[in-house]
């Protein structure tokens, strides 16, 4: 699927804020681990639009809902009500995609979902399987990623999805990684100069250089994990996080992390 979407922003540069793993609960009082997620995403929201208030989208990478049920995403829509920048989304494990799909239409399934923007594609993949935690790309979405990626001469593209196609060196969290991380690789690799990766999942702050390729993972708008860590384990002071990326189209990259 392809959509157009027109931009207030100038030639040759996007600005975005990335926002993930949000968690979010059935009810606005409910609390995840002692946090309210519903709470810190409306912070995290405020403070980063606040502060960057000429940015052309914001970013979701998955992880939306920690139970994937219809009440959640009425909180996520809730939450999204008076903003009125364009949001853009991937689907988590944790997520039931036909769901988050009645609020963000966009949101990629068994397809692989392009936005132009001008100079820029931002392109949706779904990462999600039906038994597991872990991460797959289908066959068919990668023939599609493929084909987009040949075919999108000097486009630059900016790749969203949940699982991120590499190791970070946490035991327990790798077992959860994408399966397919190598084939995955390898059809986006031939294209890197002309790629930024955004990916959510691991809680915590990735910027890898992959053979050329940028990637980018954020901490989550709730609990963080310790890095390279054998076992599951949540960092002691979990404060709320966003990224801000500004991408000028010669893949220059300008990102920084803001715990709120
Ligand atoms: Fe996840």
């Amino acid at each position: 699927m392809m959509t157009e979407q027109s931009l207030h922003k100038r030639a040759g540069n996007i600005k975005f804020i990335h926002i993930t793993d949000t968690h979010l609960l059935d009810a606005p009082e409910e609390t995840f681990h002692c946090l309210n997620t519903k709470e810190n995403l409306e912070r995290v929201l405020s403070e980063s639009l606040r502060r960057y208030s000429d940015i052309d989208f914001i970013l979701f990478t998955g992880d939306i809902s920690q139970t994937g049920t219809a009440e959640s995403y009425i909180l996520f829509k809730s939450v999204l009500q008076g903003y009125e920048f364009p949001v853009y989304c991937v689907p988590g494990n944790h997520d039931t995609p036909k769901l988050l799909q009645h609020v963000i239409p966009d949101v990629p399934e068994s397809s692989i979902n392009v936005i132009a923007l001008g100079e820029f594609s931002l392109v949706l993949l779904n990462s999600r399987v039906d038994d597991g935690h872990h991460g797959m790309v289908t066959q068919c979405c990668l023939q599609q990623l493929e084909a987009h990626l040949r075919n999108s001469g000097d486009q630059f593209n900016i790749i969203a999805i949940h699982h991120p196609p590499v190791l970070i060196n946490s035991k327990w969290l790798d077992k959860l990684g994408l399966k397919n991380q190598r084939e995955f690789l390898r059809v986006i690799q031939k294209y890197s100069q002309n790629i930024l990766l955004v990916c959510g999942h691991v809680h915590q702050e990735v910027d890898q250089q992959i053979d050329g390729l940028r990637l980018l993972a954020t901490p989550s708008t709730c609990h963080q994990y310790e890095a390279n860590s054998e076992h599951m384990s949540r960092t002691a002071t979990p404060a709320p996080a966003y990224r801000y990326v500004s991408l000028s189209r010669k893949n220059n990259v300008d990102t920084t992390v803001h715990y709120i």
